[in-house]
């Protein structure tokens, strides 16, 4: 029952794992973000994998998904945390809060976003009707309540191409589509982690309100400091977390 942690942005080292290898492994799909990072946090063994790479140099539409998820399989993950900065959409989605969402529409386009591609004995449709692992959920949900940390505990994360932020049109679309948060890293990750057995789920961070609902500009300094203070949020999540 090993546990992976993706981190987003804001995070890319977990404070508290004691380190106690890194390995590089090679994928069918090429190189993933960086090597994988073994340790140990409260007590259990952790596996750590820096989304956007260890120095943050990978933007979401440059992520290689496939490889990422296909290395934590292989290093027999069974369980993936994917934490995941935002922009809030719904009233409840304030800078600096963690949620849990339970959907996800997909906004993305021309990325790599199946393992079924090639070498096909027939095609295959994953269930994707709850697009995050219902247990995995539940055990965020809980551990998050017992360390009093307000989560916003559902919501459906919009996945968006990036890099850039969207305009205040797009965000006014996403709204009308139900969605209460956005986010530009959630898709194809969840679906791959679903195509490869992995239970995955995702705490996201709110860094900013999505364009045009609180400010006329969305700046990085406004983003680092609501980041800085989810992800403290995220550490206090995880050590309520691991120990189960
Ligand atoms: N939009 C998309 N992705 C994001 C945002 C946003 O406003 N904030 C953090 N990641």
């Amino acid at each position: 029952m090993t546990v992976a942690i993706i981190g987003g942005t804001g995070l890319t080292r977990l404070k508290g794992l004691e380190i106690t290898h890194r390995e590089v492994v090679h994928t069918p799909y090429g190189e993933p973000s960086g090597p994988i990072t073994h340790g140990v946090l409260h007590g259990r063994e952790v596996l750590f994998l820096a989304r956007h790479g260890y120095g943050h140099t990978i933007p979401p539409h440059k992520v290689n998904y496939r490889a990422n998820l296909w290395a934590l399989r292989h290093l027999e993950v069974t369980r993936v945390i994917a934490v995941a900065a935002v922009g809030g959409i719904s009233d409840a989605m304030a800078p600096g809060r963690i949620a849990f969402p339970d959907q996800i529409i997909d906004y993305t386009w021309s990325r790599h976003h199946t393992f079924f591609e090639h070498d096909l004995t027939h095609v295959t449709h994953i269930d994707f009707t709850h697009p995050y692992d219902p247990t995995l959920r539940e055990v965020m949900i809980q551990a998050a309540r017992v360390a009093g940390l307000d989560a916003v505990e559902q919501g459906t994360y919009a996945a968006t191409q990036g890099p850039r932020l969207e305009t205040a049109a797009e965000i006014r679309k996403l709204l009308r589509d139900g969605c209460d948060m956005v986010g530009m890293t959630g898709m194809p990750e969840a679906a791959l982690a679903r195509e490869l057995e992995l239970a995955y789920a995702t705490c996201a961070v709110v860094a900013n309100w999505g364009a045009g609902l609180r400010s006329e500009e969305i700046t990085m300094a406004d983003i680092e400091k609501n980041l800085d203070e989810g992800m403290e949020r995220v550490r206090t999540l995880l050590g309520a977390f691991i120990p189960s």
